[in-house]
């Protein structure tokens, strides 16, 4: 005898549920697969440094890492790659990142402009995602321009070996018998003064470069 149609129907409806199931149980099992690791939440960097965006991820498969940079001054992609495989780098950023296996970032010579918050994304194949931040604040101020306002009596007393350094620095000979005014005018374009001021110091005693 033949079993009724009703019950072949009933069953196969129950193993298409089972599968379904299935099918969520392990999308959730993947979805908790992905995590993300940010050893430095927040990092405080100077102008030029070179600076890691240091992650680690474990998942499934390979997957999409993708980073973008939001500030005051909007939201931007960096870069989008799958490990091991040619990273599809931003015009904005062009040449000034490289990207490791382990998802993390390099920014070479940054400036205040990249302070703010960096967005990483690590996508698996099935869509299943983990995203975290890093914030960075870029400050012009250096240290030691910090020592130059507190220690500008000392440094006053200086002023006539800067002036020797900067002659140097900007190749003016002495005979050249430019004023101080001009000398002045040629190295304060672009950032501050004293920022300049302590890069050619700290370029002339080596502690640069
Ligand atoms: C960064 O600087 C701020 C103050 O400017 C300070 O509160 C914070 O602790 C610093 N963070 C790190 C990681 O050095
Ligand atoms: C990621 O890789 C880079 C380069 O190998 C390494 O410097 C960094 O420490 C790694 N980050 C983590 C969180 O392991
Ligand atoms: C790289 O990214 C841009 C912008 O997101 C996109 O238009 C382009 O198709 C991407 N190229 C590759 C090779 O993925
Ligand atoms: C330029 O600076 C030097 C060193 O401080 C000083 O001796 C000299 O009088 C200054 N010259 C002018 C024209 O200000």
């Amino acid at each position: 005898m033949r079993p009724p149609p009703g019950g072949r129907t009933r069953r196969r409806g129950l193993s298409l549920g089972v599968l379904a199931l299935c099918v969520a149980a392990a999308r959730c099992l993947q979805s908790q697969g992905v995590s993300l690791y940010i050893p430095q939440p927040a990092i405080n960097a100077t102008v030029e440094e070179d600076i890691l965006l240091s992650v680690d991820y474990s998942c499934h498969g390979i997957p999409t890492i993708e980073w973008k940079y939001t500030s005051s001054w909007g939201v931007q992609k960096i870069v989008e790659w799958k490990p091991g495989t040619q990273a599809n780098i931003s015009q904005s950023h062009k040449d000034r990142v490289c990207t490791f296996d382990n998802g993390s970032i390099q920014l070479f010579s940054v400036g205040v402009r990249d302070s703010g918050s960096y967005i990483v994304t690590v996508t698996e194949r099935l869509g299943s995602s983990r995203f975290g931040t890093i914030v960075l604040h870029v400050s012009a101020v250096t240290y030691g321009c910090e020592i130059w306002t507190t220690k500008q009596a000392e440094c006053r007393r200086t002023d006539a070996f800067e002036l020797w350094c900067w002659r140097r620095l900007l190749r003016v000979p002495w005979i050249a018998r430019r004023s101080n005014q001009s000398i002045l005018k040629e190295i304060s374009p672009g950032c501050s003064l004293e920022g300049l001021m302590l890069k050619l110091k700290l370029q002339y005693f080596g502690h640069l470069m």
